[in-house]
Protein backbone atom coordinates (compact mmCIF):
# COMPACT_ATOMS: atom_id res chain seq x y z
CA UNK A 1 0.00 0.00 0.00
CA UNK A 2 1.20 3.54 -0.62
CA UNK A 3 1.26 5.13 2.46
CA UNK A 4 2.13 8.83 1.25
CA UNK A 5 2.93 11.54 3.53
CA UNK A 6 1.78 10.82 6.83
CA UNK A 7 4.23 10.89 10.08
CA UNK A 8 5.63 7.65 10.97
CA UNK A 9 3.37 7.20 14.25
CA UNK A 10 0.09 7.16 12.46
CA UNK A 11 -1.55 4.52 13.17
CA UNK A 12 -2.16 3.90 9.19
CA UNK A 13 1.50 3.03 8.69
CA UNK A 14 2.34 0.65 11.42
CA UNK A 15 3.97 -2.27 9.92
CA UNK A 16 5.36 -0.63 6.68
CA UNK A 17 7.65 1.40 8.52
CA UNK A 18 9.95 -0.01 5.79
CA UNK A 19 9.02 1.91 3.26
CA UNK A 20 8.79 4.65 5.23
CA UNK A 21 12.38 6.70 3.84
CA UNK A 22 10.24 10.08 3.11
CA UNK A 23 7.84 9.62 6.44
CA UNK A 24 11.43 11.89 7.67
CA UNK A 25 10.25 14.71 5.95
CA UNK A 26 7.28 15.67 7.64
CA UNK A 27 3.72 15.73 7.26
CA UNK A 28 4.11 17.02 3.38
CA UNK A 29 3.28 15.02 0.36
CA UNK A 30 6.75 13.05 0.38
CA UNK A 31 9.40 14.44 -1.84
CA UNK A 32 7.79 17.54 -0.91
CA UNK A 33 9.88 20.14 1.69
CA UNK A 34 8.16 20.66 5.27
CA UNK A 35 6.07 23.60 6.08
CA UNK A 36 9.34 25.36 6.46
CA UNK A 37 11.02 24.41 4.15
CA UNK A 38 8.05 25.35 1.55
CA UNK A 39 8.28 28.65 3.45
CA UNK A 40 12.43 29.23 1.91
CA UNK A 41 11.07 26.97 -1.25
CA UNK A 42 11.79 29.25 -4.33
CA UNK A 43 9.48 26.60 -6.59
CA UNK A 44 5.88 27.02 -7.16
CA UNK A 45 3.51 24.77 -5.68
CA UNK A 46 2.25 22.19 -7.32
CA UNK A 47 -0.66 22.06 -9.58
CA UNK A 48 -4.64 20.96 -8.09
CA UNK A 49 -4.44 18.08 -10.46
CA UNK A 50 -1.54 16.49 -8.52
CA UNK A 51 -3.52 16.10 -5.49
CA UNK A 52 -3.78 12.20 -4.95
CA UNK A 53 -6.92 11.10 -5.60
CA UNK A 54 -8.88 7.85 -6.55
CA UNK A 55 -9.44 9.31 -10.21
CA UNK A 56 -11.73 12.57 -12.03
CA UNK A 57 -14.75 10.22 -12.81
CA UNK A 58 -17.46 11.13 -10.45
CA UNK A 59 -19.81 8.64 -11.13
CA UNK A 60 -17.49 5.98 -11.36
CA UNK A 61 -16.14 6.69 -7.79
CA UNK A 62 -19.72 6.78 -7.03
CA UNK A 63 -20.47 3.28 -8.06
CA UNK A 64 -17.69 2.29 -5.91
CA UNK A 65 -18.66 4.21 -3.09
CA UNK A 66 -22.21 2.75 -2.82
CA UNK A 67 -20.87 -1.00 -4.20
CA UNK A 68 -18.22 -0.57 -0.73
CA UNK A 69 -21.77 0.18 1.13
CA UNK A 70 -20.17 3.52 1.94
CA UNK A 71 -23.32 5.56 1.99
CA UNK A 72 -23.51 5.16 6.01
CA UNK A 73 -19.54 4.52 6.31
CA UNK A 74 -18.42 7.83 4.84
CA UNK A 75 -16.24 8.68 8.43
CA UNK A 76 -14.62 5.37 8.25
CA UNK A 77 -13.92 6.07 4.44
CA UNK A 78 -11.85 9.30 5.13
CA UNK A 79 -9.50 7.14 7.80
CA UNK A 80 -9.00 4.56 4.81
CA UNK A 81 -8.64 7.56 2.39
CA UNK A 82 -5.86 9.22 4.57
CA UNK A 83 -4.20 6.07 5.11
CA UNK A 84 -4.03 5.35 1.28
CA UNK A 85 -3.51 8.93 -0.10
CA UNK A 86 -1.46 11.02 2.45
CA UNK A 87 -2.32 14.21 4.52
CA UNK A 88 -4.38 15.58 1.73
CA UNK A 89 -6.49 14.11 -1.44
CA UNK A 90 -9.41 14.79 -3.35
CA UNK A 91 -12.54 12.61 -4.03
CA UNK A 92 -14.98 13.53 -6.79
CA UNK A 93 -18.15 11.64 -5.84
CA UNK A 94 -21.02 11.97 -8.42
CA UNK A 95 -20.34 15.77 -9.70
CA UNK A 96 -19.77 16.76 -5.80
CA UNK A 97 -15.64 17.13 -5.69
CA UNK A 98 -13.84 18.06 -2.27
CA UNK A 99 -10.74 18.36 -0.98
CA UNK A 100 -10.20 16.71 2.66
CA UNK A 101 -7.61 17.71 4.96
CA UNK A 102 -6.87 16.53 8.65
CA UNK A 103 -3.82 17.94 9.76
CA UNK A 104 -4.49 20.69 12.35
CA UNK A 105 -2.29 22.91 10.41
CA UNK A 106 -3.77 22.76 7.22
CA UNK A 107 -7.08 23.18 9.46
CA UNK A 108 -5.59 26.43 10.37
CA UNK A 109 -4.79 28.06 7.35
CA UNK A 110 -7.88 26.97 6.31
CA UNK A 111 -10.11 28.84 8.58
CA UNK A 112 -7.82 32.11 9.17
CA UNK A 113 -8.12 32.38 5.38
CA UNK A 114 -12.18 31.46 5.36
CA UNK A 115 -13.11 35.44 5.32
CA UNK A 116 -15.95 37.38 6.89
CA UNK A 117 -18.79 35.32 5.53
CA UNK A 118 -17.80 31.75 5.06
CA UNK A 119 -19.84 28.83 3.12
CA UNK A 120 -19.93 25.51 4.04
CA UNK A 121 -21.21 22.75 1.63
CA UNK A 122 -25.02 22.92 1.74
CA UNK A 123 -26.66 19.97 2.21
CA UNK A 124 -28.68 19.33 -1.20
CA UNK A 125 -32.10 17.70 -0.01
CA UNK A 126 -32.25 20.69 2.31
CA UNK A 127 -31.93 23.51 -0.46
CA UNK A 128 -33.87 21.47 -2.37
CA UNK A 129 -36.99 20.74 -0.07
CA UNK A 130 -36.69 24.80 0.93
CA UNK A 131 -37.18 25.61 -1.92
CA UNK A 132 -39.42 23.38 -3.57
CA UNK A 133 -41.73 24.23 -0.92
CA UNK A 134 -40.48 28.12 -0.76
CA UNK A 135 -39.56 28.16 2.86
CA UNK A 136 -37.66 30.50 4.71
CA UNK A 137 -34.66 29.85 5.56
CA UNK A 138 -32.13 30.75 8.27
CA UNK A 139 -28.78 31.06 9.20
CA UNK A 140 -28.10 27.60 8.39
CA UNK A 141 -28.66 27.89 4.60
CA UNK A 142 -28.23 31.46 4.26
CA UNK A 143 -25.28 33.59 2.62
CA UNK A 144 -23.23 36.76 2.37
CA UNK A 145 -24.86 39.41 4.01
CA UNK A 146 -28.10 37.89 4.21
CA UNK A 147 -26.07 35.09 7.19
CA UNK A 148 -24.46 37.85 8.88
CA UNK A 149 -27.31 40.05 9.31
CA UNK A 150 -28.95 37.28 11.06
CA UNK A 151 -25.87 35.95 12.38
CA UNK A 152 -25.17 39.11 14.06
CA UNK A 153 -28.80 39.47 15.85
CA UNK A 154 -28.63 35.55 16.84
CA UNK A 155 -25.18 35.56 18.16
CA UNK A 156 -26.25 38.22 20.95
CA UNK A 157 -29.30 35.95 22.15
CA UNK A 158 -27.66 32.68 22.21
CA UNK A 159 -24.23 33.13 21.97
CA UNK A 160 -23.08 36.02 24.50
CA UNK A 161 -22.16 35.56 28.13
CA UNK A 162 -24.78 37.72 29.21
CA UNK A 163 -27.73 35.85 27.26
CA UNK A 164 -26.14 32.19 28.51
CA UNK A 165 -26.41 32.83 32.34
CA UNK A 166 -29.78 33.21 31.64
CA UNK A 167 -30.49 29.66 30.25
CA UNK A 168 -28.71 27.83 33.12
CA UNK A 169 -32.22 27.82 35.75
CA UNK A 170 -33.61 27.01 32.95
CA UNK A 171 -32.20 24.51 31.82
CA UNK A 172 -30.99 23.06 35.19
CA UNK A 173 -34.80 22.80 35.72
CA UNK A 174 -34.71 20.13 32.86
CA UNK A 175 -31.52 18.18 34.01
CA UNK A 176 -33.01 17.74 37.79
CA UNK A 177 -35.90 16.51 36.17
CA UNK A 178 -34.18 14.21 33.84
CA UNK A 179 -32.46 12.49 36.76
CA UNK A 180 -36.13 12.47 39.37
CA UNK A 181 -37.29 10.53 35.92
CA UNK A 182 -34.56 7.98 36.16
CA UNK A 183 -34.86 7.75 39.78
CA UNK A 184 -38.73 6.84 39.42
CA UNK A 185 -37.19 3.67 36.99
CA UNK A 186 -34.96 2.68 39.31
CA UNK A 187 -35.80 -0.66 40.69
CA UNK A 188 -33.77 -2.44 43.76
CA UNK A 189 -31.68 0.02 42.81
CA UNK A 190 -30.24 -0.56 39.64
CA UNK A 191 -31.54 0.53 36.33
CA UNK A 192 -30.60 -1.05 32.79
CA UNK A 193 -31.52 -0.18 29.72
CA UNK A 194 -31.20 2.10 26.65
CA UNK A 195 -31.98 5.65 27.12
CA UNK A 196 -31.66 7.18 23.93
CA UNK A 197 -35.13 8.09 23.36
CA UNK A 198 -34.95 9.71 27.14
CA UNK A 199 -32.22 12.13 25.74
CA UNK A 200 -34.11 13.18 22.94
CA UNK A 201 -37.07 13.87 25.19
CA UNK A 202 -34.43 15.90 27.73
CA UNK A 203 -32.59 17.33 24.59
CA UNK A 204 -36.36 18.74 23.36
CA UNK A 205 -37.11 19.74 26.33
CA UNK A 206 -34.23 22.18 26.90
CA UNK A 207 -33.60 23.51 24.00
CA UNK A 208 -37.84 24.53 24.13
CA UNK A 209 -37.74 25.59 27.47
CA UNK A 210 -34.81 28.19 26.62
CA UNK A 211 -36.28 29.24 23.39
CA UNK A 212 -40.44 29.96 24.56
CA UNK A 213 -39.12 30.44 28.13
CA UNK A 214 -42.15 27.02 29.18
CA UNK A 215 -42.30 23.46 29.98
CA UNK A 216 -43.62 21.04 27.19
CA UNK A 217 -43.41 18.29 30.14
CA UNK A 218 -41.38 16.04 27.46
CA UNK A 219 -39.82 14.29 30.86
CA UNK A 220 -43.41 13.36 32.52
CA UNK A 221 -45.24 9.92 31.77
CA UNK A 222 -47.45 10.97 29.45
CA UNK A 223 -46.02 13.02 26.36
CA UNK A 224 -47.79 15.16 23.92
CA UNK A 225 -47.64 13.26 20.96
CA UNK A 226 -47.34 15.93 18.65
CA UNK A 227 -43.47 16.93 20.35
CA UNK A 228 -42.71 13.65 19.83
CA UNK A 229 -43.54 13.54 16.06
CA UNK A 230 -41.22 17.05 16.20
CA UNK A 231 -38.51 14.97 17.97
CA UNK A 232 -38.71 12.02 15.35
CA UNK A 233 -39.30 14.25 12.18
CA UNK A 234 -36.06 15.46 13.12
CA UNK A 235 -34.32 11.99 13.39
CA UNK A 236 -36.03 11.03 9.96
CA UNK A 237 -35.01 14.51 8.60
CA UNK A 238 -31.19 13.96 9.18
CA UNK A 239 -31.85 10.29 8.14
CA UNK A 240 -32.94 10.61 4.80
CA UNK A 241 -30.86 13.14 3.48
CA UNK A 242 -28.34 10.99 3.51
CA UNK A 243 -29.42 9.08 0.07
CA UNK A 244 -29.53 12.18 -1.27
CA UNK A 245 -26.22 13.59 -0.88
CA UNK A 246 -24.14 12.79 -4.02
CA UNK A 247 -27.22 12.49 -6.47
CA UNK A 248 -29.51 15.55 -7.67
CA UNK A 249 -32.58 15.23 -5.26
CA UNK A 250 -34.82 16.55 -8.24
CA UNK A 251 -34.23 12.97 -9.73
CA UNK A 252 -35.69 12.00 -6.30
CA UNK A 253 -38.77 13.97 -6.30
CA UNK A 254 -39.22 13.59 -9.72
CA UNK A 255 -39.44 9.37 -9.62
CA UNK A 256 -41.53 10.41 -5.81
CA UNK A 257 -39.02 7.76 -4.18
CA UNK A 258 -39.87 7.01 -0.64
CA UNK A 259 -36.53 8.88 0.70
CA UNK A 260 -38.06 12.03 -1.03
CA UNK A 261 -41.24 11.81 0.30
CA UNK A 262 -40.57 10.89 3.39
CA UNK A 263 -37.49 13.57 3.78
CA UNK A 264 -40.64 16.28 2.67
CA UNK A 265 -42.74 14.90 5.70
CA UNK A 266 -40.25 15.50 8.44
CA UNK A 267 -39.38 18.96 6.87
CA UNK A 268 -42.90 19.62 7.27
CA UNK A 269 -43.46 18.25 10.86
CA UNK A 270 -40.50 20.22 11.71
CA UNK A 271 -42.22 23.00 9.94
CA UNK A 272 -45.29 23.13 11.01
CA UNK A 273 -44.84 22.25 14.40
CA UNK A 274 -41.93 24.82 15.24
CA UNK A 275 -44.58 27.50 13.54
CA UNK A 276 -47.13 26.43 15.88
CA UNK A 277 -45.03 27.13 19.23
CA UNK A 278 -43.80 30.38 18.27
CA UNK A 279 -47.69 31.71 16.64
CA UNK A 280 -48.76 30.15 20.14
CA UNK A 281 -45.86 31.92 22.06
CA UNK A 282 -46.94 34.97 20.11
CA UNK A 283 -50.70 35.56 20.48
CA UNK A 284 -49.98 34.26 24.20
CA UNK A 285 -47.58 36.95 24.66
CA UNK A 286 -49.89 39.32 23.46
CA UNK A 287 -52.51 38.55 25.76
CA UNK A 288 -50.59 38.78 28.88
CA UNK A 289 -50.76 41.72 31.10
CA UNK A 290 -48.01 41.13 33.59
CA UNK A 291 -44.82 40.23 31.91
CA UNK A 292 -42.74 40.25 35.21
CA UNK A 293 -39.05 41.02 35.52
CA UNK A 294 -37.68 37.61 35.07
CA UNK A 295 -35.59 35.89 31.55
CA UNK A 296 -38.35 34.77 29.12
CA UNK A 297 -36.19 32.85 26.46
CA UNK A 298 -34.45 33.67 23.27
CA UNK A 299 -37.77 34.20 21.31
CA UNK A 300 -39.33 36.56 23.55
CA UNK A 301 -35.83 38.47 23.64
CA UNK A 302 -35.60 37.95 19.80
CA UNK A 303 -39.33 39.77 18.93
CA UNK A 304 -38.09 42.33 21.36
CA UNK A 305 -35.09 43.30 19.74
CA UNK A 306 -36.53 44.55 16.16
CA UNK A 307 -32.89 43.14 14.83
CA UNK A 308 -35.17 40.49 12.39
CA UNK A 309 -38.11 40.44 10.83
CA UNK A 310 -40.85 38.05 11.88
CA UNK A 311 -40.46 35.70 8.85
CA UNK A 312 -36.13 35.60 10.08
CA UNK A 313 -37.49 34.97 13.90
CA UNK A 314 -39.32 32.24 12.81
CA UNK A 315 -36.92 30.57 10.49
CA UNK A 316 -34.00 30.77 13.23
CA UNK A 317 -35.87 29.47 15.35
CA UNK A 318 -36.98 26.69 13.19
CA UNK A 319 -33.45 25.83 12.53
CA UNK A 320 -32.27 25.89 16.12
CA UNK A 321 -35.21 23.84 17.32
CA UNK A 322 -34.06 21.26 14.60
CA UNK A 323 -30.63 21.61 15.57
CA UNK A 324 -30.97 21.54 19.27
CA UNK A 325 -32.30 17.72 19.61
CA UNK A 326 -30.27 15.06 18.03
CA UNK A 327 -26.78 17.07 18.74
CA UNK A 328 -27.12 17.61 22.26
CA UNK A 329 -28.82 13.84 22.58
CA UNK A 330 -25.97 12.12 20.92
CA UNK A 331 -23.14 13.69 22.49
CA UNK A 332 -24.75 12.65 25.78
CA UNK A 333 -25.33 9.37 25.15
CA UNK A 334 -21.68 8.89 23.74
CA UNK A 335 -20.40 10.64 27.32
CA UNK A 336 -22.52 7.98 28.89
CA UNK A 337 -21.16 5.37 27.03
CA UNK A 338 -17.44 6.34 27.43
CA UNK A 339 -17.78 7.21 31.04
CA UNK A 340 -19.26 3.36 31.28
CA UNK A 341 -16.10 1.71 29.53
CA UNK A 342 -13.89 4.14 31.55
CA UNK A 343 -14.75 3.94 34.92
CA UNK A 344 -11.47 5.69 36.75
CA UNK A 345 -12.44 8.91 34.57
CA UNK A 346 -16.23 8.95 35.61
CA UNK A 347 -14.38 9.07 39.16
CA UNK A 348 -12.29 11.99 38.35
CA UNK A 349 -15.65 13.98 37.04
CA UNK A 350 -17.16 12.69 40.11
CA UNK A 351 -14.75 14.20 42.28
CA UNK A 352 -14.34 17.55 40.17
CA UNK A 353 -18.19 18.39 40.34
CA UNK A 354 -18.72 17.55 44.14
CA UNK A 355 -15.88 19.63 44.90
CA UNK A 356 -17.48 22.39 42.52
CA UNK A 357 -20.87 21.86 44.22
CA UNK A 358 -18.88 22.50 47.74
CA UNK A 359 -17.03 25.37 46.98
CA UNK A 360 -20.11 27.19 44.69
CA UNK A 361 -22.69 25.95 47.17
CA UNK A 362 -24.86 24.74 45.03
CA UNK A 363 -24.71 27.63 42.76
CA UNK A 364 -24.83 26.14 39.43
CA UNK A 365 -23.40 29.41 37.28
CA UNK A 366 -20.62 29.15 39.70
CA UNK A 367 -19.74 25.89 39.70
CA UNK A 368 -19.99 25.80 35.87
CA UNK A 369 -17.05 27.92 36.52
CA UNK A 370 -15.17 25.17 38.50
CA UNK A 371 -15.48 22.20 36.11
CA UNK A 372 -12.83 22.23 33.65
CA UNK A 373 -11.70 18.79 33.63
CA UNK A 374 -16.22 18.12 32.70
CA UNK A 375 -15.83 20.61 30.32
CA UNK A 376 -12.88 18.72 28.57
CA UNK A 377 -14.59 15.40 28.86
CA UNK A 378 -17.22 16.74 26.57
CA UNK A 379 -14.22 18.09 23.73
CA UNK A 380 -13.10 14.65 24.08
CA UNK A 381 -15.99 12.67 23.59
CA UNK A 382 -16.70 14.83 20.42
CA UNK A 383 -12.95 13.71 19.60
CA UNK A 384 -14.07 10.61 19.65
CA UNK A 385 -17.22 10.49 18.28
CA UNK A 386 -17.96 13.76 16.69
CA UNK A 387 -21.60 15.28 15.56
CA UNK A 388 -20.45 15.79 12.31
CA UNK A 389 -17.41 14.10 10.39
CA UNK A 390 -16.22 16.61 8.47
CA UNK A 391 -16.42 20.47 8.92
CA UNK A 392 -16.57 22.34 5.32
CA UNK A 393 -15.72 25.67 3.74
CA UNK A 394 -15.52 27.06 0.30
CA UNK A 395 -12.41 28.63 -0.37
CA UNK A 396 -12.40 33.04 -1.02
CA UNK A 397 -9.07 32.66 -2.34
CA UNK A 398 -6.55 30.41 -3.71
CA UNK A 399 -4.79 28.53 -1.01
CA UNK A 400 -1.59 26.58 -0.57
CA UNK A 401 -2.12 23.19 1.66
CA UNK A 402 0.43 20.18 1.78
CA UNK A 403 2.21 22.39 -1.00
CA UNK A 404 -0.76 21.98 -3.29
CA UNK A 405 -2.01 24.98 -5.06
CA UNK A 406 -5.76 24.97 -4.80
CA UNK A 407 -8.25 27.32 -6.26
CA UNK A 408 -10.37 29.77 -4.76
CA UNK A 409 -14.24 28.75 -4.79
CA UNK A 410 -13.05 24.60 -4.15
CA UNK A 411 -15.01 22.82 -1.37
CA UNK A 412 -12.33 22.01 1.44
CA UNK A 413 -13.42 19.46 4.03
CA UNK A 414 -12.16 18.74 7.21
CA UNK A 415 -12.50 15.22 8.31
CA UNK A 416 -13.17 15.46 12.01
CA UNK A 417 -13.69 12.38 12.95
CA UNK A 418 -10.31 10.74 10.89
CA UNK A 419 -8.33 13.58 12.60
CA UNK A 420 -9.68 12.75 16.08
CA UNK A 421 -8.50 9.27 15.16
CA UNK A 422 -5.16 9.75 14.27
CA UNK A 423 -2.11 9.32 16.79
CA UNK A 424 0.09 12.13 15.27
CA UNK A 425 -2.62 14.78 16.20
CA UNK A 426 -3.59 12.57 19.51
CA UNK A 427 -1.42 10.25 21.79
CA UNK A 428 -3.55 6.80 21.97
CA UNK A 429 -6.26 8.08 19.93
CA UNK A 430 -8.63 5.38 21.15
CA UNK A 431 -8.26 6.31 24.96
CA UNK A 432 -11.16 8.36 26.58
CA UNK A 433 -8.71 10.49 28.17
CA UNK A 434 -10.40 14.29 28.70
CA UNK A 435 -6.80 15.29 30.67
CA UNK A 436 -5.46 15.63 27.07
CA UNK A 437 -7.14 19.48 26.80
CA UNK A 438 -5.75 20.12 29.60
CA UNK A 439 -2.07 20.32 28.63
CA UNK A 440 -0.27 23.46 29.46
CA UNK A 441 1.47 22.96 25.87
CA UNK A 442 -0.91 24.84 23.82
CA UNK A 443 -0.05 23.63 20.52
CA UNK A 444 -1.19 20.01 21.75
CA UNK A 445 -4.26 21.40 21.36
CA UNK A 446 -3.45 23.67 18.45
CA UNK A 447 -6.64 23.44 15.92
CA UNK A 448 -7.64 20.26 17.15
CA UNK A 449 -11.30 20.75 19.08
CA UNK A 450 -13.38 20.92 16.05
CA UNK A 451 -16.96 19.34 17.25
CA UNK A 452 -18.60 22.83 16.94
CA UNK A 453 -17.13 24.02 13.91
CA UNK A 454 -15.02 27.26 13.79
CA UNK A 455 -14.88 30.39 13.61
CA UNK A 456 -18.04 32.99 12.73
CA UNK A 457 -19.53 30.37 11.21
CA UNK A 458 -19.63 27.99 14.19
CA UNK A 459 -22.14 26.10 15.33
CA UNK A 460 -24.85 28.84 16.98
CA UNK A 461 -25.66 26.33 19.66
CA UNK A 462 -22.40 26.16 20.87
CA UNK A 463 -23.49 27.53 23.96
CA UNK A 464 -26.44 26.25 24.67
CA UNK A 465 -25.24 22.79 23.99
CA UNK A 466 -21.68 23.20 26.40
CA UNK A 467 -24.13 24.87 29.06
CA UNK A 468 -27.08 22.19 28.50
CA UNK A 469 -24.82 19.16 28.57
CA UNK A 470 -22.30 20.11 31.64
CA UNK A 471 -25.31 20.89 34.04
CA UNK A 472 -26.81 17.42 32.73
CA UNK A 473 -23.83 15.86 33.33
CA UNK A 474 -23.15 17.27 36.40
CA UNK A 475 -26.84 15.74 37.85
CA UNK A 476 -25.57 12.54 36.42
CA UNK A 477 -22.86 12.11 38.19
CA UNK A 478 -24.27 13.07 41.57
CA UNK A 479 -26.74 10.78 41.11
CA UNK A 480 -25.84 7.74 39.60
CA UNK A 481 -22.93 5.67 39.06
CA UNK A 482 -22.57 4.92 35.14
CA UNK A 483 -22.10 1.50 33.74
CA UNK A 484 -22.00 0.48 30.31
CA UNK A 485 -23.02 -2.77 29.32
CA UNK A 486 -21.23 -2.99 26.32
CA UNK A 487 -17.60 -3.41 27.05
CA UNK A 488 -16.32 -3.84 23.04
CA UNK A 489 -16.67 -0.70 20.79
CA UNK A 490 -20.13 0.68 19.69
CA UNK A 491 -19.70 0.97 15.93
CA UNK A 492 -20.77 4.18 14.36
CA UNK A 493 -23.00 4.90 11.62
CA UNK A 494 -23.32 7.78 9.30
CA UNK A 495 -26.88 9.38 9.62
CA UNK A 496 -25.76 13.04 8.68
CA UNK A 497 -24.57 13.14 12.04
CA UNK A 498 -23.11 10.19 13.69
CA UNK A 499 -24.76 7.80 15.53
CA UNK A 500 -24.34 4.96 17.50
CA UNK A 501 -24.63 1.24 15.02
CA UNK A 502 -26.50 -0.08 18.13
CA UNK A 503 -28.38 1.12 20.65
CA UNK A 504 -25.86 1.52 24.49
CA UNK A 505 -27.67 -0.30 27.23
CA UNK A 506 -26.82 1.12 30.55
CA UNK A 507 -26.59 -0.05 33.81
CA UNK A 508 -27.72 3.16 36.75
CA UNK A 509 -26.97 1.78 39.78
CA UNK A 510 -28.57 4.49 41.66
CA UNK A 511 -26.07 7.22 43.52
CA UNK A 512 -22.66 7.05 43.65
CA UNK A 513 -21.16 6.19 46.92
CA UNK A 514 -21.20 8.58 50.01
CA UNK A 515 -23.46 11.25 47.86
CA UNK A 516 -26.79 11.69 48.57
CA UNK A 517 -29.19 11.75 45.48
CA UNK A 518 -30.12 15.35 44.08
CA UNK A 519 -32.78 15.90 42.26
CA UNK A 520 -34.82 18.68 43.46
CA UNK A 521 -32.51 21.54 43.49
CA UNK A 522 -33.09 23.42 46.31
CA UNK A 523 -35.81 21.70 47.53
CA UNK A 524 -33.99 19.13 49.75
CA UNK A 525 -32.76 15.30 48.85
CA UNK A 526 -34.78 13.65 46.27
CA UNK A 527 -37.34 10.68 46.77
CA UNK A 528 -36.20 7.50 48.13
CA UNK A 529 -34.42 5.18 45.90
CA UNK A 530 -34.63 1.78 46.27
CA UNK A 531 -37.66 -0.33 46.12
CA UNK A 532 -39.49 2.41 43.85
CA UNK A 533 -41.16 1.81 40.74
CA UNK A 534 -41.50 -0.25 38.20
CA UNK A 535 -39.79 1.19 34.80
CA UNK A 536 -41.28 3.82 33.10
CA UNK A 537 -44.28 3.43 35.42
CA UNK A 538 -44.38 5.99 37.74
CA UNK A 539 -42.83 8.94 37.41
CA UNK A 540 -41.84 12.38 39.97
CA UNK A 541 -44.83 14.53 40.29
CA UNK A 542 -45.18 17.30 37.21
CA UNK A 543 -42.90 20.31 38.16
CA UNK A 544 -44.43 23.82 38.57
CA UNK A 545 -44.28 23.73 34.11
CA UNK A 546 -46.95 24.64 32.64
CA UNK A 547 -46.98 22.90 29.22
CA UNK A 548 -46.91 25.23 26.63
CA UNK A 549 -50.16 24.49 24.30
CA UNK A 550 -49.67 25.42 20.70
CA UNK A 551 -53.28 25.47 19.91
CA UNK A 552 -54.79 27.23 23.47
CA UNK A 553 -53.47 30.75 22.66
CA UNK A 554 -54.57 30.86 19.11
CA UNK A 555 -58.33 29.08 20.50
CA UNK A 556 -58.26 32.20 23.11
CA UNK A 557 -57.87 34.31 20.76
CA UNK A 558 -60.53 33.04 18.08
CA UNK A 559 -63.21 32.73 20.84
CA UNK A 560 -63.01 36.73 21.08
CA UNK A 561 -60.41 37.29 23.94
CA UNK A 562 -59.06 41.01 23.87
CA UNK A 563 -55.51 41.03 22.36
CA UNK A 564 -53.54 43.26 24.26
CA UNK A 565 -50.79 44.53 22.95
CA UNK A 566 -47.60 44.46 25.13
CA UNK A 567 -44.97 45.58 22.92
CA UNK A 568 -44.37 46.25 19.36
CA UNK A 569 -43.86 43.60 16.48
CA UNK A 570 -41.62 43.86 13.74
CA UNK A 571 -43.95 42.89 11.32
CA UNK A 572 -47.64 44.36 10.13
CA UNK A 573 -49.79 42.70 12.29
CA UNK A 574 -51.22 40.97 9.54
CA UNK A 575 -48.51 38.49 9.37
CA UNK A 576 -49.76 36.52 12.18
CA UNK A 577 -53.18 36.41 11.23
CA UNK A 578 -53.98 32.47 11.88
CA UNK A 579 -54.45 32.16 8.13
CA UNK A 580 -51.17 32.23 7.34
CA UNK A 581 -49.77 30.07 10.45
CA UNK A 582 -47.55 27.33 9.56
CA UNK A 583 -47.46 28.37 5.76
CA UNK A 584 -44.14 28.40 5.55
CA UNK A 585 -44.67 32.39 4.05
CA UNK A 586 -42.20 33.86 2.11
CA UNK A 587 -39.14 31.90 -0.59
CA UNK A 588 -36.00 32.89 0.70
CA UNK A 589 -35.00 35.81 -1.26
C1 LIG B 1 -23.35 18.77 20.88
C2 LIG B 1 -24.09 19.64 20.29
C3 LIG B 1 -23.80 20.23 18.95
C4 LIG B 1 -22.78 20.01 18.07
C5 LIG B 1 -21.63 19.04 18.23
C6 LIG B 1 -22.99 20.88 16.94
C7 LIG B 1 -22.15 20.94 15.85
C8 LIG B 1 -22.27 21.88 14.83
C9 LIG B 1 -21.33 22.04 13.77
C10 LIG B 1 -20.06 21.24 13.58
C11 LIG B 1 -21.77 23.04 12.98
C12 LIG B 1 -21.07 23.58 11.73
C13 LIG B 1 -20.06 24.63 12.20
C14 LIG B 1 -19.07 25.11 11.17
O1 LIG B 1 -19.30 24.93 9.97
O2 LIG B 1 -18.04 25.67 11.56
C15 LIG B 1 -23.02 23.51 13.52
C16 LIG B 1 -23.79 24.53 13.00
C17 LIG B 1 -25.00 24.94 13.52
N1 LIG B 1 -25.59 24.47 14.69
FE1 LIG B 1 -24.82 23.08 15.96
N2 LIG B 1 -24.13 21.59 17.15
C18 LIG B 1 -24.64 21.25 18.36
C19 LIG B 1 -25.77 21.77 18.97
C20 LIG B 1 -26.58 22.73 18.43
C21 LIG B 1 -27.73 23.30 19.08
C22 LIG B 1 -28.21 22.99 20.50
C23 LIG B 1 -28.29 24.17 18.20
C24 LIG B 1 -29.52 25.02 18.44
C25 LIG B 1 -29.47 26.21 18.89
C26 LIG B 1 -27.47 24.19 17.00
C27 LIG B 1 -27.68 24.96 15.89
C28 LIG B 1 -26.79 25.11 14.84
C29 LIG B 1 -27.00 26.04 13.73
C30 LIG B 1 -28.23 26.92 13.52
C31 LIG B 1 -25.87 25.94 12.91
C32 LIG B 1 -25.61 26.73 11.63
C33 LIG B 1 -24.87 28.04 12.02
C34 LIG B 1 -24.53 28.95 10.86
O3 LIG B 1 -24.44 28.48 9.73
O4 LIG B 1 -24.34 30.15 11.11
N3 LIG B 1 -26.44 23.30 17.18
N4 LIG B 1 -23.31 22.79 14.67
Amino acid sequence: MLARGLPSRSVFLRGCQASLSTAQEGLGHPGVPTREGVGMATRSPRPYHEIPSPGDNGWLNLYHFWREKGTHRVHYRHVQNFQKYGPIYREKLGNVESVYIMDPEDVALLFKSEGPSPERFLIPPWVAYHEYYRRPVGVLLKKAQAWKRDRVALNQEVMAPDAIKNFVPLLEAVSQDFVRMLHGRVQQGVFSGDISDDLFRFAFESITNIMFGERLGMLEETVDPEAQRFIDAVYQMFHTSVPMLSLPPSLFRLFRTRTWRDHVAAWDVIFTNADKYTQSFYWDLRQKQDLGGSYRGILYSLLGTSKLSFEDIKANVTEMLAGGVDTTSMTLQWHLYEMGRCPRVQEMLRAEVLAARRQAQGDMTAMLQSVPLLKASIKETLRLHPISVTLQRYLVNDLVLQDYMIPAKTLVQVANYAMGREPSFFANPEKFDPTRWLDKDKNATHFRSLGFGWGVRQCLGRRIAEVEMSIFLIHMLENFRIESQQLSDVGTKFNLILMPEKPHHLNLPASPSGHAPRVMGGEGPAPPVRGVTAVGSSLAPPRSSSPLCPFLALIRTINGRTARRVFLPLEPLGCLSPSTEASGAQAPT
